[in-house]
């Protein structure tokens, strides 16, 4: 991997921060040619690119004016709902479909979640027992983002094994996973179903009215400013789609660096008042977003490199996150780390809306884990991560425990 980088080679795969370290030092923009894109891994010039309204969001008519006649057909369906989705809307569209809800996912609406997230959170802890090992991801990083996104939509338990199926098969498509063949197909049948489920969840909405998140949406739907059919339901797939994978890969990818971490863990063990903390700290070390994309709407110059209209540019979160300019000892997981000024939830006017509920699931889940389980060890010692460039998560994280309430 010396001289132009193999985004696709396994050692990429497995860890992706020896390179990012190499380009942060000779080439911070580098041009490479099987991506057909830019990759921007400096923390100062990911941050001011997240921010340069001359880098647009608009990604998906490039991307089908580029698809063959064959792919164009498969994913035509798929693309009228990404459409509506504010991570690809540049202003003005963007501030009127992120106005409809941004109320709602303000740090004071979220925490009146806190009961309902800490009684998922338990309800999965207790499926622990009986056991000295699980599947981290199987039993409680997929679940939980889904559970609370179903008590958040006001969608029945039974729905719940649907939501996590749909949002998986869009996410090869959406997150670029190359080793998937049929993610086209996956990814036009999953819009399909969810387009009819979300449908049917507005007009159950409006036959029997609560006030969950759907209901919130149609009364902005309401006002004179406010979404159409289609757009409540992009938005709602949106939703799920962005807070489910990202929600679990901070889960999995936080438990398994604070368990390589044994000083980390007795820090946490003595302390609770750290969790907040740690928290962002497994959202720098290893992001669950990371790369974001944009294609440059004017030709611009970004740190050392000129970028013309119409390319792609890849700002590498995860590089940003390891930046020594930024981070002192950039490579150490440390959760006791002060002024932790990450990107991982990007930055700007499409910083990220779930944040809040993020954090706070992370939270409370991290604190019920570390109270009621003992001796916790990882038994996936190397993990299987996914071949993708836009998410970083796992395949499987096997840890044993003792439990303890
Ligand atoms: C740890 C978990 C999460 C991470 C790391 C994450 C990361 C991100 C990032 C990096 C962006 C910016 C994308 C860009 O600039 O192109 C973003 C946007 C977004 N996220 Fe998250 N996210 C997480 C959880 C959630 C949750 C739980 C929800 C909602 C339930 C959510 C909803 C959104 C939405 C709606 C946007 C688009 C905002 C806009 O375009 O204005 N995310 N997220």
């Amino acid at each position: 991997m010396e001289t132009t980088p193999d985004l696709k080679h396994a050692d990429f795969i497995a860890d992706p921060h020896a390179l990012y370290r190499r380009l942060r030092t000779d080439e911070p923009v580098h041009w490479n040619p099987s991506l057909r894109g830019w990759m921007v891994t400096r923390h100062e010039d990911v941050a001011k690119a997240l921010i340069d309204p001359r880098l647009s969001v608009a990604k998906l008519k490039p991307f089908l004016d580029q698809a063959g006649p064959e792919t164009y057909r498969k994913v035509e369906g798929v693309s009228a709902v990404l459409a509506d989705w504010m991570v690809f809307n540049d202003p003005p569209r963007h501030g009127r479909l992120r106005k409809a809800l941004a109320k709602y996912f303000l740090p004071h609406e979220v925490a009146q979640l806190r009961p309902i997230i800490l009684q998922r959170v338990e309800e999965l802890i207790d499926g622990f027992r009986g056991r000295d090992r699980v599947d981290f991801i199987e039993s409680f990083a997929f679940p939980l983002p889904a559970r609370v996104i179903s008590d958040l939509f006001g969608v029945p338990k039974e729905h719940i094994a649907d939501l996590g199926r749909w949002s998986e098969n869009l996410k090869d498509f959406v997150a670029l996973a190359r080793a998937s063949p049929d993610k086209y197909d996956r990814a036009r049948a999953a819009a399909g179903e969810m387009v009819a489920f979300f449908r049917e969840t507005l007009d159950d909405h409006r036959r029997n009215p609560r006030d969950d998140l759907t209901g919130r949406l149609l009364e902005a739907g309401a006002g004179p400013e406010g979404l159409s059919e289609d757009e409540m339901v992009s938005t709602l797939i949106l939703l799920l789609f962005a807070g489910h994978e990202t929600t679990a890969s901070l889960l999995t990818n936080g438990l398994y660096w604070l368990l390589r971490s044994p000083a980390s863990i007795e820090a946490l063990q003595r302390d609770r008042s750290l969790i907040p903390g740690a928290v962002e700290e497994m959202l720098r070390y290893e992001g669950p977003a990371q790369t974001v994309t944009r294609i440059a709407a004017e030709d611009l110059r970004l740190g050392v490199a000129d970028i013309r209209r119409g390319q792609r540019v890849f700002l590498a979160l995860n590089s940003a996150a390891r930046d020594s300019a930024v981070f002192p000892d950039p490579d150490l997981f440390k959760v006791e780390r002060t002024d932790n000024r990450h990107v991982a939830f990007g930055r700007g006017i499409h910083f990220c809306l779930g944040a809040p509920l993020a954090r706070l699931e992370a939270q409370i889940a991290f604190d019920r884990l570390l109270s009621r389980l003992a001796s916790i060890r990882l038994e996936t010692l190397q993990p299987l991560w996914h071949d993708e460039l836009v998410t970083r998560s796992m395949e499987r994280l096997v840890i044993s425990y003792e439990m303890v309430t």
